[in-house]
């Protein structure tokens, strides 16, 4: 009998006494123990590297809230793909910055089959496919106001949405994409996008459903990249999720699933790796987190500062998400992370 048991069935005996000892410091004593019982490891398999897009030629512009990140013309942002394959990089995710005027109330330019999301997914194809695609299908850089939704009275209109949100994941689909992330939130549109897309003979294509997004602040920087950060009124708490709720965000992620989704997504990543945790503990499927632009600002500010060693907080923040149980990571430190993994 070993302890263990003797502990169940003796309660009367001081758990000192039996387990006296036990030291669980003996595994820590040194770096080769240590790494013998480590039970997660971070990989640069398992990061996706989101990019910023603008139009041009030869730009690369910095977004000023996201220290160490640009916004490419394509022209860079096909050396910036074949940049992150050669780190081993398996995907990238594109965001698009387009011209103001281009913005309107329903989000069309979407629908434009040249947009610059599709010139990206078309030129980084041709020149690096070894690496993976995905884009995000969702209206935020299309319209004038911002949101991910058509806007009518100020209502955003789910259905219209979906639908137009379903075509445009063909177009994206047709210039390249491998993997096709709605992140509006909008009810219905995975089934809606599985039915185009199928419908369209893009079998293949998958589907990362942003599962459970929430209304969070942490998406501050991220709308000065893309430029919607002045433009949006309101707030988007009528389509992404509470951050007090759980059991909802559970729904979410079984209704995508039940509609089609191939994987899960987690946005933000840090403050919410209980979801992660929930999401994969429930499903079983492939599970990511999206590490956000104010996540990433967040510790490199505080390395610009000297308050924290921002190499050290990166790779602990991404091996958290690991042990969460995530199978993947987006994250902006992405390139950054894998020299450091692959040094
Ligand atoms: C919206 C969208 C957001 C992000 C990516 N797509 C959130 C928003 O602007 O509301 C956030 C990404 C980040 O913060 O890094 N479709």
């Amino acid at each position: 009998m070993n302890k263990f048991s003797r502990l169940k069935m003796d309660p009367i005996r001081s758990v000192d006494e039996i387990t006296g000892s036990r030291r669980l410091r003996r595994m820590r004593k040194a770096s080769w123990s240590r790494r013998l019982v480590q039970e997660n490891h971070l990989r640069v398999e398992d990061l996706i590297w989101p990019i910023f897009l603008v139009e041009g030629e030869n730009r690369k512009d910095p977004v000023e809230a996201m220290p160490g990140v640009y916004r490419y013309s394509v022209d860079l942002a096909v050396r910036e793909a074949e940049r992150a394959a050669k780190l081993g990089i398996p995907a990238i995710a594109t965001f698009p910055n387009i011209g103001i005027k281009k913005r309107d109330v329903t989000g069309s330019a979407i629908l434009d089959p040249d947009n610059l999301i599709n010139q990206a997914s078309r030129a980084i194809k041709a020149a690096v496919p070894e690496i993976g695609i995905i884009t995000d299908v969702a209206l935020d850089p299309f319209t004038s106001h911002g949101h991910d939704g058509i806007l009518r009275d100020g209502v955003i209109l789910n259905d219209e949405t979906v639908a137009q949100v379903a075509e445009a994941a063909v177009l994206q689909a047709a210039a390249g994409a491998d993997i096709i992330a709605p992140s509006d939130m909008m009810d219905g549109r995975i089934g809606a996008i599985r039915d185009s897309l199928d419908a369209n003979g893009f079998q293949d294509v998958a589907i990362m459903s942003y599962a459970t997004k929430f209304a969070s602040v942490f998406y501050g920087p991220y709308r000065e990249a893309i430029g919607t950060g002045t433009l949006l009124t309101g707030d988007k708490k009528t389509y992404y999720v509470d951050p007090a709720n759980s059991d909802e965000a559970v729904r979410e992620a079984e209704q995508d699933l039940l509609e089609g989704a191939d994987m899960l997504m987690v946005k933000p990543g840090l403050p919410y790796l209980d979801i992660i945790r929930r999401l994969k503990d429930e499903f079983a499927m492939p599970t990511f987190a999206y590490q956000v632009s104010g996540e990433y600002s967040m510790i490199k500010a505080a390395a610009a500062n000297g308050w924290l060693d921002g190499e050290k907080a990166m790779l602990e923040t991404l091996l958290a998400f690991k042990r969460a149980g995530c199978d993947g990571i987006l994250t902006y430190f992405a390139p950054e992370a894998a020299q450091l993994l692959r040094a």
